[in-house]
């Protein structure tokens, strides 16, 4: 390790790998040093410690400084539409359900908003209304991403991506003080239901069954058991012929047992 600017002794990293991976399945390993000091000094900078022991044991007592903690260590990397092939495979699966109940979808790692804002669109798009029978439900563990997401406002930069025709609809543009900003508009927003669930809890609380759930590039944070472990809690929230979406890096294969590929990235459950 090089010469830190705060104390950051190796038994700190050990202390901070074993909290993470506890708490949120998070597994950091020993490369991922320098991303814990970076990432944390900003938290020990904003309390005035000078040093990651004092930090620790500030964090020991203190509930709200846990929750900052958890959101410093998270990677919430994601944009509109990312990995683009699952938004046509999901309005081709819903179009196809034959059902008049409300259609129920879950991004599981929702961040900032933008995959959940994706699906949503795909969904207005499909049904050709701005209240089409779908709810969203998108979940994190990050509080200050899913504030972020709520609030639903990107910097033009995030939805350079985007055809004239895809931002027209679902974008207010800011102007005067707001210039440089988009904001997603309400009748997006009220589709899609934003909440803290942390994947590792027993109790997800949320309304199965989904017709699909997102779960992607959360996977890859997280150890071969955690994954495991999840996965196995999907199956029973699934819908019959159910899609499970997960990240392009994220291979399943191993519970074939379960899921069975329906198409890239794209699950089904093998026992319908
Ligand atoms: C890289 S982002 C992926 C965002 C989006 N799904 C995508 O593919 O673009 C990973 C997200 O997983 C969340 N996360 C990490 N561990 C989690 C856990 N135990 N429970 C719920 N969310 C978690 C992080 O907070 C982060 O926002």
């Amino acid at each position: 390790m090089y010469k830190h600017q705060f104390d950051f002794t190796e038994n700190d990293f050990r202390v901070i790998q074993k909290l993470i991976y506890d708490y949120a399945g998070i597994s950091l390993n020993d490369a991922k040093q320098n991303l814990v000091y970076s990432r944390l000094t900003r938290r020990l900078r904003a309390n005035n410690i000078t040093n990651f022991s004092s930090y620790l044991e500030f964090l020991s007592k203190d509930k709200n400084e846990w929750q900052l903690f958890i959101n410093a260590l998270t990677t919430n990397l994601t944009s509109f539409f990312r990995e683009p092939h699952h938004f046509p495979i999901l309005a081709r699966h819903i179009k196809n359900l034959d059902t008049r109940e409300t259609i129920a979808l879950w991004s599981c790692a929702a961040s900032t908003g933008e995959e959940p804002y994706s699906m949503a669109m795909t969904m207005v798009e499909l049904f050709g209304s701005y209240t089409p029978p779908v709810r969203i439900i998108a979940t994190d563990i990050d509080t200050q991403a899913l504030e972020q997401a709520k609030a639903g406002i990107y910097s033009m930069e995030k939805v350079d991506m985007l055809t004239p025709d895809q931002l027209r609809p679902f974008f207010l543009k800011g102007e005067g003080k707001n210039a440089g900003l988009v904001k997603i508009r309400e009748e997006l927003k009220d589709i899609v239901t934003f909440r803290q669930v942390n994947l590792l809890n027993e109790d997800w609380s949320v309304r199965a069954p989904f017709a699909a759930i997102f779960c992607r590039n959360v996977m890859i944070y997280l150890d071969k058991k955690t994954q495991m472990a999840i996965l196995q809690r999907f199956a029973p929230l699934l819908a019959p012929k159910g899609l499970l979406f997960v990240g392009h890096s994220e291979n399943i294969i191993l519970i074939s047992d379960l899921f069975k590929l329906h198409s890239r990235t794209v699950y089904q459950l093998k026992q319908e």
